[in-house]
């Protein structure tokens, strides 16, 4: 492994952080944190909270719910908004729920919910929050796990405070570096904030940041690997990729609706990245996903909590064009018909 303190990989950390901010469309320098998506939402709390501090949590699936359950494991009071799993979160319910909560300290919101395949309208919440900050100013912190570097994501003109994301995602490098983002307004809420924290601790992450390095052992390969992925994005263009996301999603959706299947979430809302597949009745969710893994080498998340067997979960994010859809498409079609027929024997 290369050196983490050496000038190698002071020129990766570089590169990787210059090509990171078009994606997030930001001008501020992002942080460079070693751990998965879960670590990011547990560190995007614990440096700008202190225990007692009240939180407006949106949630409307698994995610979100793991956002609020991390902010009161910390100690903060914590508000729920809590919308239907596979609808969008409607600005003007978070409206009047920072209403009926004035000293709301910060608004947790996932961005998009990778347990249902919604995508909430952030640019609509952000107004709001934003709206709101003239009284009392909610820190706006958002879960872009599954939505930054595959769909539009404007940090900077959408006044978000903190973002977060994984290396995993969009980003199609293998898991264990998460990357964050803070406003000015975070870092004065970190310098107040006294949540517990060692390995999190923003203060450390920008010091060592600044000198092209990390606090401690970072994951030095998946940093390299990301190196890797942001040229290949960089030189298709954000632009290019959110519109092939758009296309792909699209097309992922009429394919399953020219199957004869149903979507989970509301149309208006469906993600980009992530489809949510309700499965017929006559279906055996396991086995259907079983199949198209061994016959048809297609690989399908099954659905968390109480969807366990009611949805699966095409993701599309990264590296997805036409043809894996229609690759995809043909094995559903096949696995449904092969299951449809074993049914009936
Ligand atoms: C929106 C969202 N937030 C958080 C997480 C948790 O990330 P990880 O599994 O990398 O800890 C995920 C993982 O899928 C996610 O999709």
């Amino acid at each position: 492994m290369v050196n983490h303190r050496g000038p190698e990989f002071a020129s990766v950390m570089t590169d990787v952080l210059q090509q990171l901010k078009p994606f997030f469309g930001t001008t501020r320098e992002p942080l460079l944190l070693t751990g998965s998506g879960t670590g990011a939402q547990e560190a995007a709390i614990v440096n700008v909270l202190s225990p007692g501090d009240e939180v407006l949590a949106v949630t409307s699936g698994v995610f979100a719910e793991r956002f609020a359950a991390i902010a009161e494991a910390f100690g903060a009071v914590v508000h729920r908004l809590q919308g239907e799993w596979g609808f969008p979160i409607s600005p003007a319910a978070v409206r009047q729920s920072l209403k009926e909560n004035p000293d709301t300290k910060a608004v947790l919101v996932t961005h998009n919910e990778t347990s249902t395949g919604v995508t909430n309208d952030l640019a609509a919440i952000a107004e709001v929050v934003r709206d709101t900050r003239r009284s009392h100013h909610p820190l706006l912190i958002v879960d872009g796990v599954s939505s930054i570097g595959a769909l539009p994501f404007e940090y900077d003109a959408w006044d978000i405070d903190v973002a977060i994301t994984g290396s995993q995602k969009a980003w199609m490098s293998p898991p264990g570096m998460a990357m964050v983002v803070l406003s000015e307004h975070a870092w004065e809420a970190h310098r107040e904030a006294r949540m517990p924290r060692y390995y999190w601790d923003f203060t450390k992450a920008r010091k060592n940041g600044d000198k092209r390095t990390t606090p401690f052992t970072p994951a030095v390969g998946v940093i390299h690997a990301l190196q890797e992925a942001l040229r290949i994005m960089t030189e298709e263009g954000p632009e290019q990729i959110f519109a092939r996301h758009r296309r792909v999603g699209r097309r992922v959706r009429e394919g399953v609706y020219e199957l004869g299947l149903e979507l989970f979430a509301d149309p208006s809302a469906a993600s980009n990245t992530v489809t949510a597949v309700r499965v017929p009745p006559d279906i055996d969710a396991s086995r259907l996903i079983r199949d198209l893994r061994q016959r048809h080498h297609v690989v399908v998340g099954s659905g968390q909590d109480w969807l366990k067997g009611s949805i699966f979960r095409i993701g599309h994010m990264g590296w997805v064009h036409d043809e894996d859809v229609e690759h995809l498409l043909a094995g559903l079609r096949t696995a449904l018909e092969d299951a449809r027929l074993e049914e009936a024997v």
